[in-house]
Order: structure tokens, then C-alpha cells, then sequence
């Protein structure tokens, strides 16, 4: 049986990986991962039991004690607290401001990889983050890397009615010791600060294909 093909989407936070990613996954019939929403996850937990996530220690600990369970539904993995997938909670501000101390924190770092490694059981993946290339898989033939200028990034989010610093954010996800944000070797960089995500996910798909050749019937 041949081994699952990871598709790994990384970049700087809304380059539009989420959106592209979806876009891709659903063209292909693969199954999307949302890494990003694994780190909210852990961080909406620690946050929802008192954890106090400027404490390392604490984080991994909280990390390590975690009952939690990887589910593939609708083509979309999610980790789940106690049966419960916290969609909306995980994009509060809250959560938003605690998710890049939680994703800095080692043993998470280590347990997230071996969660996401996991997913390969669901089968084809499109998966998104910041490391999925160099860290996760970076076995994968298919790296992707995405960008755009930082004020168009930012009126993005504004757009989504969300206000944050992406300057800061990006800076600690690059600047953090373990897995930090950085181009993938043998990536595909693709800026697309003039792109629609039509655009963008038909590149990405143009190029997905042109690699498969005429062995990829996706
Ligand atoms: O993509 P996002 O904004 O939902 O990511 C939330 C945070 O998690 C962001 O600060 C970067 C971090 N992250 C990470 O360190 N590694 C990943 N593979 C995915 C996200």
C-alpha cells in the first residue's frame, strides 16, 4: 500500500494558509489539519483550568496531563476536550494572545508532533502551520510556504474583525528555540499579496499535479 502524500502549508499568520489549505484539501478529497487550531486548543484548556501559561513548567505538565482525543470529522481533525471541539473559544482574544507562549513551550512542541505525525491513519493530508515542512514532515515532496506584506496581512484580519498585532506574533513564532517559523528547504514560496485565494489555491494545485505527474490520479 502506498504511504499517504502530506501536503504542508507554512507561513507568516494570515498569509491565508487556512483558507488556501480548505481550498486544497477539498479539490484533492484530502483531509485538512488545522495545527494551529491544536495549539488554541491547548491554550483555551490551560486557560480554562487555571493554568498559568507564562509558566513553562506548568504548560507541560497541563500538556502532559491532557485527555484529549484526535478525531477526523468531515474531513477535518480536531483534537477535543472532553468530547467538546471549542470552536469559537479557540479564536478569542484571549486565546489568541496565549497560543505563541503555549506553542513555544518544548514538550508541547514534542507532543503536538507526535499528534500530527498521528493523522497520517486519516489517510492524504493537507496540513497547515508553521513548521509542518521543516518539523512535522519534512520527509514531504510537497512544501509550501505563504506570505504577503504586512499591512495587507493585517487588513485581512481586520476584515475578519480581528485586531492583533501580527508583526509581534510573527516575530516570537520566528524567534522561539524549538520548530520556529522559517522557509521550508525545497519549499514553494508563494507571495500573495495580490492573489485572491482562487488564485493562490490554483497554483498550489497547478503545482501538486505537476509533481504527481501522470501517477497522481488526485
Ligand atoms: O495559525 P494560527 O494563528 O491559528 O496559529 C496559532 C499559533 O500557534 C501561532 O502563534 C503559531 C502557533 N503555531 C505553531 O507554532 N506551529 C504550528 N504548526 C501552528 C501554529
Amino acid at each position: 500500500m502506498k504511504s499517504p502524500i502530506v501536503i504542508a502549508i507554512d507561513g507568516t499568520s494570515a498569509s491565508g494558509k487556512s483558507t488556501n489549505a480548505k481550498l486544497v484539501a477539498l479539490a484533492l478529497g484530502f483531509v485538512y489539519v488545522d495545527t494551529g487550531a491544536m495549539y488554541r486548543t491547548l491554550a483555551w484548556h490551560c486557560l480554562q483550568t487555571g493554568v498559568d501559561v507564562q509558566q513553562p513548567r506548568a504548560v507541560a505538565a497541563a500538556c502532559r496531563r491532557w485527555k484529549t482525543a484526535l478525531t477526523c470529522v468531515d474531513n477535518q481533525v480536531r483534537l477535543l476536550v472532553d468530547g467538546y471541539y471549542p470552536e469559537k473559544e479557540v479564536r478569542s482574544d484571549a486565546t489568541s494572545a496565549a497560543v505563541s507562549l503555549v506553542a513555544a513551550v518544548p514538550q508541547v512542541r514534542k507532543w503536538m508532533k507526535q499528534k500530527q505525525r498521528e493523522c497520517l491513519k486519516f489517510g492524504n493530508l493537507v496540513m497547515e502551520g508553521r513548521d509542518i515542512g521543516s518539523n512535522v514532515f519534512p520527509e514531504t515532496d510537497f512544501k509550501f510556504y505563504l506570505d504577503a506584506r504586512l499591512e495587507e496581512r493585517a487588513r485581512r484580519r481586520a476584515a475578519d474583525g480581528v485586531n492583533e498585532n501580527l508583526a509581534a506574533r510573527d516575530q516570537r513564532d520566528s524567534q522561539r528555540a524549538v520548530a520556529p517559523l522559517m522557509i521550508p528547504l525545497g519549499a514553494r514560496v508563494i507571495n500573495n499579496s495580490q492573489m485572491t485565494a482562487a488564485e493562490t489555491s490554483a497554483l498550489i494545485l497547478e503545482e501538486i499535479r505537476r509533481r504527481l505527474g501522470s501517477d497522481g490520479a488526485v
